[in-house]
């Protein structure tokens, strides 16, 4: 029995005047990936955004794994939750953005660590077990003690998804994790996200590997001006667009 990870239900989000969210609706099932593709500007990067609550958004509902995101029911009413508990709903959900954020002046074993240690109090022993057994998974067991300027760009973002795995979260969302890569180091991070799927990890990746969604993803979702114009297996989205405007991009970039 599966259960869904990630339910948006009519999610809109403006900033300003300007309504970059207008009514968005995503299951995501444990255990699932979803690819989210569509034109720059058409606000995937603010939905992933949404769904660890990094914005808050306007209208609508967001759950994951059940529990509402930013919010808590009480007296029939919506109530924004404090920093704090937003931050601990936020464990469970690992990020990986396009620039990889580690942190400069320490290595990868100690960028892996630093959540663990700072906020779930685990031992540095304990933590640096761990952060190297995740370093191996990500294939870079041997580079432990590198800092990120001694590492490729494929190899530092290898360490940003290890750094996200430390806090065993129960969700990862990839906002264009390849998209700074030359194009050589791509397939490596592609190859760690792909185990990561093959091991049951469910994740929301907006990318433009187009490769990797049909051949990885469980559903393909194409966003156009804030709103899902199309949604289905990967294969068909991608052979046989239904929507015009689905067609126009992918005509673009296939
Ligand atoms: N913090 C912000 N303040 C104002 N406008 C924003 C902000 N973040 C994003 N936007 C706008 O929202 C729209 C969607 O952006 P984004 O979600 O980054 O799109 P995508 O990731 O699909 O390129 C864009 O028009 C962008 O300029
Ligand atoms: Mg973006």
């Amino acid at each position: 029995m599966t259960r869904p990870m990630v339910e948006a239900v009519d999610v809109h989000k403006r900033f300003g005047h300007v309504e970059v969210l207008r009514g968005v609706d995503m299951t995501v099932m444990a255990g699932e990936v979803s690819c989210v593709i569509g034109p720059s500007g058409s606000g995937k990067s603010t939905f992933l955004r949404c769904i660890n609550h990094l914005e808050r958004i306007d209208a609508g509902e967001m759950k994951v794994d059940g529990h509402l995101i930013g919010y808590k029911m009480h007296g029939g009413k919506l109530h924004e939750l404090r920093e704090s508990d937003v931050a601990k709903q936020r464990r469970d959900i690992g990020m990986v953005f396009q620039r990889f954020n580690l942190f400069p002046h320490m290595t990868a074993v100690e960028n892996v660590m630093e959540a663990p240690c700072t906020v779930r109090r685990t031992s540095r022993k304990a933590a640096r077990e761990s952060a190297l057994g995740l370093l191996e998974r990500v294939g870079l067991g041997h580079r432990g003690d590198a800092y990120p300027t001694q590492l490729s760009g494929g190899q530092q973002q290898r360490v940003a998804i290890a750094r996200a795995l430390a806090m065993e979260p129960r969700l990862m969302l990839f906002d264009e994790p390849t998209s700074a890569l030359d194009p050589e180091l791509v397939g490596e991070v592609l190859d760690v996200m792909r185990e990561l799927a093959r091991d049951g990890m469910t994740m929301v990746v907006v990318t433009h590997e187009m490769g990797f969604a049909r051949e990885v993803a469980d559903s393909l979702v194409f966003m156009d001006e804030g709103k899902i114009v199309e949604a289905g297996a990967p294969r068909e989205v991608l052979s046989n667009p239904q929507h015009e405007r689905t067609q126009a991009f992918l005509s673009k970039v296939l």
